[in-house]
């Protein structure tokens, strides 16, 4: 398959906006639904649209097995040891909230410590916060160092016998440069604190192995790895699950209920309370193999990289924030500002010429307090993406900002 053949499969990227092809640059936001993830989506609330896990009738028992054929899927594809590790969420938000929650139940304890990356996302702060206000525990933060990277011995620093979870993604969503996930997950083993990584970036640009890899807690979304919307998955090793306690209560989350007491589902259906997504859950699997189809175009991403890359950090009056002196460990996300042009005025102009990036703070507030800017502009490629496109976008970038200074 040709990458414009693997383009076709994706409706949305065929529109135009403004009368010019659409270039859409905003794959870390969200990325869009290949034709078998939405027939998937169709013909499920078509023909199979009945509650899971409960009635016994045909239709419902289809429902059940395509939701649970998803499970199935999603384990293999991060080679989780078993089904019962893999939980469907509505995002990796709610995964985390998840998490925070029950693990903050099972784990966390007054004067405890959870320590943070300061390069995270919003969704990988605030409900740790929450947590840490309901437990009277503390949250320290896991700075950047003088070249905006994540420096493992400073973490390996910064745990102390009361650290009991250290939280940070992958690849974060503004800096898009991997970071050396295995020494960080084995840095907090060797000193006996658990860890949860933050895959929402890192799964659409990385092949993932969970036991591999050795993580705790893994989640992503559906939606940024071409799913339908509000699907997500948070992993656990069943041994740590198996300790936590529900994060919400009602549906089919239950062994029994009585009025003097309830007990509980074993996992992972204890953390799946009422009617499930049931009709976009089963599009992960689509979805993942969209993703797996579409890592024979990575010569394409290298060439974008590069590309991109090496226009951003070569030109005068840029200033690119993520870099790396290894692309390798580079994803095709460039957050960047302009000297002398705000960048939401950028983003507008670049929206006129068909040109679809993301401005702003990128959900990371500290991450934009820690590099002195209000905002930044953020232009992010899937794998779908062309290098005529990333041509097309510097030369627009180049026109955007003449007429802006
Ligand atoms: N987390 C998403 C982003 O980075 C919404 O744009």
């Amino acid at each position: 398959m040709t990458l414009s053949e693997a383009r076709n499969i994706f409706p949305h990227l065929s529109q135009k906006v403004y009368g010019k092809e659409l270039v859409y640059l905003d794959n870390a936001a969200t990325s869009h639904r290949p034709r078998q993830v939405i027939d998937k989506w169709v013909s499920l609330s078509e023909s199979c649209n009945s509650n899971i896990h409960r009635a016994v009738h045909h239709t419902a028992d289809l429902a059940t097995k395509e939701f649970e054929d998803a499970r199935l899927y999603v384990q293999k594809y991060l080679n989780a040891q078993s089904p019962d590790e893999i939980i469907f969420t509505s995002g990796t938000t709610q995964s985390i909230n998840l998490l925070a929650f029950s693990f903050g139940e099972a784990f966390i304890h007054a004067g405890d410590e959870i320590i943070i990356a300061e390069s995270e996302h919003h969704s990988n702060i605030v409900p740790w916060q929450m947590l840490c206000e309901r437990k009277a525990a503390s949250i320290k933060v896991w700075r950047l160092d003088s070249e905006g990277k994540l420096d493992p011995s400073d973490l390996e620093l910064l745990i102390t016998p009361s650290t009991k979870l250290v939280c940070f993604a992958a690849i974060s969503n503004v800096l898009g440069v991997l970071n050396p996930v295995k020494e960080i997950v084995n840095i907090c083993h060797s000193k006996n604190c658990l860890v949860f990584t933050d895959g929402a970036q890192h799964i659409v640009h990385s092949e993932v192995d969970v036991q591999e890899l050795g993580f705790d807690f893994y989640a992503f979304s559906g939606h940024k790895i071409y799913a339908a919307p509000g699907t997500g998955v948070l992993y656990g090793r069943r041994e740590l699950l198996e300790k936590l306690p529900p994060y919400m209560g009602g549906g089919e989350m239950i062994d029994t209920v009585r009025w003097e007491k309830t007990t509980y589902a074993e996992v992972p259906h204890r953390f799946e309370a009422g009617t499930q997504n049931l009709t976009s859950v089963p599009t992960l699997i689509p979805a993942l193999q969209t993703a797996s189809m579409l890592r024979q175009f990575e010569d394409e991403q290298e060439r974008i990289k590069k590309l991109v890359y090496d226009y951003l950090t070569a030109t005068p009056g840029f200033h690119l924030y993520g870099t790396s002196a290894d692309l390798k460990n580079k994803i095709p996300l460039f957050s960047f500002t302009v000297e002398g042009v705000h960048h939401e005025d950028l983003a507008l102009v670049l929206d006129k010429m068909g040109v679809a990036v993301r401005s702003g703070q990128m959900c990371a507030e500290p991450l934009m307090d820690h590099f002195g800017v209000t905002g930044m502009l953020r232009a992010s490629f899937a794998p779908y993406n062309t290098y005529g496109e990333a041509q097309y976008f510097i030369e627009s970038l180049e026109k955007a900002i003449r007429m802006l200074r």
